[in-house]
This record gives C-alpha cells, structure tokens and sequence, in this order.
C-alpha cells in the first residue's frame, strides 16, 4: 500500500528504543522494514515482528525501496555519507546525529529539498523535549532574541554531584555508566557536545549561521568544591550553560554572541530546575517573551520519542523552516552572572 516504509541504522540504545515505540503504537501509516546493526546476532530481539529484515549492510537498505532512513550511529561519517547517499537517492532522513547537523546541516538540508525528501533532526537537541518542532512551529510567529540552556545531561549530573560535594572524576564515572556520556566524553565535558546543539538551535532560533568551531567553549573539568562554596554565598548554584543572543538593536543584522560553559545560575532560574541529566531551554522571543522547555534531554526512550514524532510528521506532510539568510559573526564572553534576564 501507501505505508512509508523506515530502516533504523543503528540499533543501540535509542535505536532499540525506537523500534519498541514502533512495535508498541504502531502509527497509522509507517511501516519498520529493516534494521542494521554491525554484528546482528547480538542484537536480534525477539519482540521485533519476523517481517523486519535485520541486514549488516547499509547498502542493502540504501538500494531498498525504503523510504525514510533512521540514522543513530552519530558521528559524521560514515553516518554523515549514508544520510548524505539517501538523500540523494530521493529517501528522507530522520536523524539524532547533532554534529552532522551542526557541522552540515545547511548543505543536507538543501540537498533533501532539491531531491523531494526531507531531513529531519528533533531527536538532535534536547532528546525528548520538544525544541526544535517548537521553534520551526509554535515559536515561527516570534523574533527569537535570546537562546539559553543545560544541553548537556552528563556535564548537568556532574555538577549537580559535585554541588552535594562529590568530586568530578568519581561522578564522570558514574555519568558514563549510566549511559548518558557520548563515546569519549571529552565531547561533554569540555562542551562540544553542547557546542553542536547550541548551532542548531541557533540556527532555527536566530536564522544564525555560526561555525561550531569559533563558538568559545570553557571546559567544566576545571570547577571546584571552592567554587561552588562561592555560589552557595550568592543564592547561586554552577551550571554548564549554552547562550546565543543577538547582540545590538538591529535583529536583520546584529551580530550573535555565543558561548558555552560554567556559569553562576541563581538557584531560583529555571537554569537551576534540571535534576540530573535533564535539559531547560529558555527561549527569549520579542514579542513572546520568555517560554522554557524542560524534561529528559537523553536517555533512550526520550530521544527515541523525538525520533518517532518526526517520522510521523513526515509521514503526514513535513515540517519546514527557512534556511539562515544571513552570514553571522561571533563575539563570545564569559560573565559570572548574577541574574539572568
Ligand atoms: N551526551 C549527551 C548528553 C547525550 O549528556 O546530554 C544527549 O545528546
């Protein structure tokens, strides 16, 4: 029939997450036909129905008559190639992959338009909460001003730890047994991982075209028990937070100042609300005003949860936003902020 058939490439932990929901709500219209994973036999699971074709070859999906492809190896390549191939082929691609997105979104998303297909990347930023469809749709009828946010679950779990007097390397540890911390955490720690989803975010928010690379990133490894002592003082707590804020009064053409890293979070923000892994994005519109997202930015089900809405919305006629307009340079700075606006 008319079903739009999905492959999930990439069956770790939000892939597995992804077929469950799948399985289990069975949304009108989309059929799992294919999952790859290198080394299949550890992975076959039982409760995926006997129709799905398990493959340890991309290119069999890619030469499939498969619809949507489900990237979640991350990484940018080879993952970046197959999303890129699958494009090209007319598929669409729906994706958790931040630092493809962050270092090529633009290019991807201009090729899935001039093929028919689509790109989406809800799961990329913030795992099951909402940002981006709320930016591309509830938030399109405002003049976004201001981004800020704990876009990183590991570093967020480490330093509210290390509030309570744990220390850093013992609660890294602890981060990346639970699953939470990417492959090499150096990517969260030192705020790379934060880095990419502040881009996109930018990117949808202000119409930005920042370079990943020239946004000033300051590592947490270096906050200590002193330090926190210091915020207790001031009704403070420390966080690892994103900003990106156009500067100046000219919205078409001001300049963005970005940066991620430590900072003074008074403890009555709603910065200071995410408990362990969580995310709070605080999204500043002109009009609007303020709107703050808050919930579960990693983890399997959460993220898979974003996966799974985004390839529903392709299977009802997609989403779509404009491309940034504008070439954008950067300032950054680090304040140690008493309040936040
Ligand atoms: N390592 C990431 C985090 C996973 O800790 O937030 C979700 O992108």
């Amino acid at each position: 029939g008319s079903n739009l058939k999905v492959a999930i490439l990439g069956f770790g932990t939000v892939g597995s997450s992804v077929a469950r929901i799948l399985c289990d709500l069975k949304p009108q219209g989309i059929e799992l036909t294919h999952i790859y994973n290198r080394n299949i036999s550890r992975k076959l699971a039982d409760w995926v129905p006997c129709e799905v074709q398990w493959t340890e070859e991309v290119e069999d999906i890619l030469a499939s008559n498969v619809d949507v492809i489900i990237e979640l190896v991350g990484g940018l390549d080879p993952a970046g190639s197959w999303v890129r191939r699958a494009l090209e082929a007319g598929k669409s691609a729906v994706t958790a992959n931040k630092k493809l997105i962050a270092f090529h979104g633009i290019e991807l998303e201009k090729l899935a338009r001039s093929k028919g297909g689509h790109l989406l990347y809800g799961a990329a930023v913030a795992g099951g909460i909402p940002v981006i469809p709320g930016l591309q749709q509830g938030l399109a009828g405002d003049q976004v001003m201001r981004i800020e946010g704990i876009l990183n679950g590991t570093c967020n779990f480490i330093l509210s730890k290390m509030e309570d007097g744990a220390e850093f390397g013992d609660v890294l540890q602890e981060a990346q047994a639970l699953g939470y911390a990417e492959v090499d955490p150096t990517e969260d720690v030192d705020g790379y991982d934060a880095r990419a989803k502040l881009v996109i975010l930018s990117r949808l928010a202000l119409r930005a075209d920042l370079d990943p690379n020239q946004i000033p990133c300051r590592s947490i490894r270096d906050v200590s028990a002193i330090d926190f002592a210091y915020a207790r003082e001031l009704s403070c707590t420390i966080r690892q937070i994103s900003r990106a804020e156009i500067r100046g009064a000219n919205l078409a053409t001001g300049d963005v100042l970005a940066s991620v890293g430590p900072m003074l979070v008074p403890k009555a923000s709603p910065l200071a609300w995410s408990r362990g892994t969580e995310n709070t994005v605080l999204v500043g519109g002109k009009y609007g005003g303020d709107v703050v997202f808050s919930g579960h930015g990693a983890g399997g089900h959460p993220t898979a949860v974003a996966v799974v809405s985004d390839v529903i919305s392709i299977a009802h006629g997609s989403r779509a936003v404009d491309l940034p307009s504008r070439k954008t340079t950067i300032g950054g700075e680090f304040l140690l902020r008493h309040s936040i606006r």
